[in-house]
Parts: C-alpha cells; structure tokens; sequence
C-alpha cells in the first residue's frame, strides 16, 4: 500500500510542485484547500489528473482546529493513516507597524503558526505508533532574517523553528522525523503580487540573481521524506540563493 500524505495549500506554486513530486515518488497524495478555492481546487486536481498524477482533494481550514481534526478524521476512515504532513500553508498580509490591525496579526498568526499544530496534533500519534513519519513545516528566509513590513509574517515563521526542534525530540525515538524548509523569494504569486520595484530591489539582494523556483523547493521536500533521511530531524534547510547565510 502506499503512503499517505497530506500537504496543505497545496493548490498554490509551491504547493503544487511538492504535490506533483511525491506523487511522482510513490506517494499517495491528498491535497488540501480552502473552501472558498472550491473551484479553483477541483480544476488543479483535472490538471493533474490529465498529466498522469492522480490526487485527491479536500477542504480544510487550517487555522481551525476541529476542521483539522475533522479532516484527519476523513482521511484515515477513507483512505488509510497518515504518514506523511507537509504543512505549507500561509498567507501574508504585509503592514509596517503604524498600519497593521490586530486582526491582520491574528490572522496571520492563526495561519500560519497556529495552522502547524492543528494539523500534526490529529497525525503525530499515529505515525509514532506505526514507528515511521516525516513532518516537514514550510517556514520562510523572514522568519530568520525578519522583513520590513512582516512583523505577523515573521513572527509566525520564526515560531515554526521552536514547533520543529521540539517535536523532532518528542519524534526521535519513534522513527518520527520533523524539519522544516525556509524558502526565500520563489517566484510565486504570492511573491509576484508585490510591486515590481520591491520584487526588483529583492532580486538585486540574492547573490544567485533571480528568484527560486517551486520545484527547488519540491526537491528538498523529497530528499527529507526519503526513507535513507532518518538520520536528519529538527534540521532547516534554507533555499534562498544566497540571500541570507
Ligand atoms: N527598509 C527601511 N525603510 C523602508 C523599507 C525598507 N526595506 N521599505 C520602505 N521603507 C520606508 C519607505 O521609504 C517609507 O519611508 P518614509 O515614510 O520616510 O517616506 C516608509 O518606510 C513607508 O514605506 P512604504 O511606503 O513601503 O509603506 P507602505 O505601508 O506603503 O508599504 C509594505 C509597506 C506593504 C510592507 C511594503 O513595504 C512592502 O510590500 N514590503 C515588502 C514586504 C515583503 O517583502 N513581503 C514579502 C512577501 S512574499 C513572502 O513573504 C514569501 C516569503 O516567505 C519570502
């Protein structure tokens, strides 16, 4: 039977190429979106379908965590356990201090930081007793380095680096690993969606010189669920063509 694994955002860049990368590896892929992307979900999944990769949809909304729960629920009643979470879903909702709301924080925070534990607490258990999982969390370059603008953002993906180290403790002995991945600028939509004089003046900080690709990041989530990657837990490996070492 294959592995399960769950990887949520799944329909932005970096998500779909981290789904299309495990399904190409064996996996059996169960990608989530948010409801109100419906739509745009069910005709990434005919995408995929029509280039050979099967992959089931569900919705979730990951700063909840009974639809978490719920979801977990589903998807070991339907299909099998889980053994594998990637949790890469995020926003961003940029305002420099004098502008942001507190509900821009929350939301931000519920997110992308609140959404790790809501979703590894209803699959962490299991792949320690079934003695194997990999938990990979997407965290961010602005977790490390800090971002004008990102105080919410930063602050979210900074917290991610403490969920990791202490979970891969709790994971070590049960064939559970956990790590993170801390991507720079990817050339997604959400990166896009920034003024172009912001985009350029980036670029010109990445010693590489462009922006990384989704399947960069695809590639370093395949290298840590590998069965041969037991050995490497509560590690970060950061993917940013230079831009902060
Ligand atoms: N450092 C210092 N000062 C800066 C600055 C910087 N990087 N950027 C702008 N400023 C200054 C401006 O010159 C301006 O100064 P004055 O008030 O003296 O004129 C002041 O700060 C206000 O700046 P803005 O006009 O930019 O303020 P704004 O409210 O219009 O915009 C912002 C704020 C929306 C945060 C905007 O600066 C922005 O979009 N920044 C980029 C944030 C960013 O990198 N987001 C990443 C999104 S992608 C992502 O997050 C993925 C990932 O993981 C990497």
């Amino acid at each position: 039977m294959k592995r399960i694994a769950i990887v949520t955002g799944a329909v932005g860049g970096i998500g779909s190429e981290i789904c299309r990368q495990l399904i190409k590896d064996g996996f059996r892929v169960v990608a989530t979106y948010r409801l109100e992307n419906e739509n745009k979900a069910k005709t990434w999944q005919n995408n995929l379908i029509q280039e050979g990769l099967n992959i089931d949809v569900m919705p979730v909304d990951v700063s909840d965590f009974t639809s978490c729960s719920d979801l977990v629920n589903r998807i070991v009643s339907d299909i099998g356990p889980v053994a594998v979470l990637i949790n890469n879903a995020g926003i961003t909702d940029d305002a420099t201090m004098k502008n942001i709301t507190s509900e821009q924080w929350h939301n931000v925070l519920r997110t992308n930081l609140d959404s790790i534990f809501n979703m590894t607490k209803p699959v962490f258990q299991t792949m320690c007793d079934n003695g194997w999982g990999r938990i990979i969390n997407i965290s961010s370059i602005n977790g490390q380095k800090g971002q004008f603008g990102q105080v919410n953002y930063s602050a979210a993906k900074a917290g991610i680096y403490g969920f990791t180290k202490s979970l891969a403790l709790e994971g070590a002995r049960k064939g559970v690993t956990v790590n993170s991945i801390s991507p720079g600028y990817i050339g997604t939509k959400m990166v896009n969606e920034m003024p172009q004089a912001i985009i350029d003046s980036i670029v010109k900080e990445i010693p590489i010189g462009r922006l990384g690709k989704p399947i960069e990041i695809a590639n370093a989530v395949k290298y840590l669920v590998d069965e041969h990657s037991g050995f490497i837990t509560g590690s970060d490996l950061s993917i940013n063509g230079g831009q902060h070492m």
